[in-house]
């Protein structure tokens, strides 16, 4: 469901529609870049436990003024972690890192580790799920969710556990639609919310001559128009920049592509995959 500019979950909370992320943003620029979204209105912010930077993340957004209250923050939990005690523990080096006593959102960052992609990790997904089970139920976090999970790492959790997730945070830009097709159609089923990440394929897609043009026709930027199509696939964007000007871009999507259009840019091949 979606409200004014947020997105609702299954519990009720209220999620921004765009997300600041902050992955491949050393420490050192992190607490400027996420200073700079803050001032320019970004009130939803993503980090990870394995991007190193929860520490200036957390810190811009404690000197900023502004409540807690009013920032969605998201972390995750390291893609080694696949026990019930160390998802605990690291948890709450999350929290120390960014200086917070709750999260927002926490994610089980990938299904397997990143030095084994593809491993079958079901057993410690669930042990870990578990305990993201109790963290939420004790109110550490407001919801939890997974990423980088497919249907089949998706549905042994909801086969073992109380809680559904509550999001799937997956790479998904213009060009991956009928990739992830599938994905996105059991995630609705669930009441699943898809996060996009690298909603520009990592800056890639931004030189495509057909996004260029519908740019130009829609008068906007090719950035808006990468973004503004996740939004109308009923995804959450998590465009990330270290300059202002292109920070700002990113968060003005107050237009809409048309459905001749979308289906333009569905069948868009995966310019990553070229
Ligand atoms: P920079 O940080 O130098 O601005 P994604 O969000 O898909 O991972 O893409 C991030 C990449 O795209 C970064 O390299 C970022 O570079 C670049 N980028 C972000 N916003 C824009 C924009 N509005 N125009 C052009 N490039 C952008």
């Amino acid at each position: 469901m979606r409200k004014d500019h947020a997105f609702v979950m299954r519990n009720g909370v209220e999620i921004p529609e765009i997300g600041f992320g902050t992955w491949q943003i050393p420490n050192k620029e992190a607490h400027d870049s996420v200073t700079m979204a803050l001032k320019n209105g970004y009130t939803h912010i993503d980090t990870a436990y394995a991007y190193q930077n929860e520490e200036n993340v957390g810190k811009a957004i404690r000197e900023f003024d502004i409540p807690r209250d009013q920032v969605f923050v998201t972390s995750k939990l390291p893609s080694h972690i696949k026990n019930y005690e160390d998802t605990l523990t690291y948890f709450q080096e999350t929290l120390d890192h960014l200086g917070m006593d709750y999260l927002d959102l926490f994610l089980i960052h990938a299904p397997w580790p990143w030095d084994d992609i593809g491993a079958d990790c079901t057993e410690g997904n669930i042990q870990a799920w578990k305990a993201m089970e109790k963290l939420f139920k004790d109110g550490k976090i407001r919801t939890i969710g997974v990423s980088n999970f497919s249907v089949s790492d998706l549905q042994a959790i909801i086969d073992s556990c109380e809680i559904v997730p509550f999001v799937n945070q997956i790479p998904f830009y213009i060009g991956k639609f009928h990739e992830q097709k599938e994905l996105l159609d059991f995630c609705e089923k669930h009441e699943i919310l898809v996060e996009a990440y690298s909603p520009l394929a990592t800056g890639e897609v931004l030189n495509s001559d057909e996004i260029k043009k519908l740019a130009e026709k829609y008068n906007r930027t090719p950035a808006q128009i990468c973004i503004r199509y996740c939004l109308q696939k009923d995804t959450l964007p998590l465009p990330k920049s270290t300059h202002e000007g292109r920070i700002i871009e990113n968060s003005k999507i107050d237009f809409e592509i048309s459905e001749e259009d979308m289906n333009m840019l569905d069948d868009m091949e995966d310019v990553r995959k070229k």
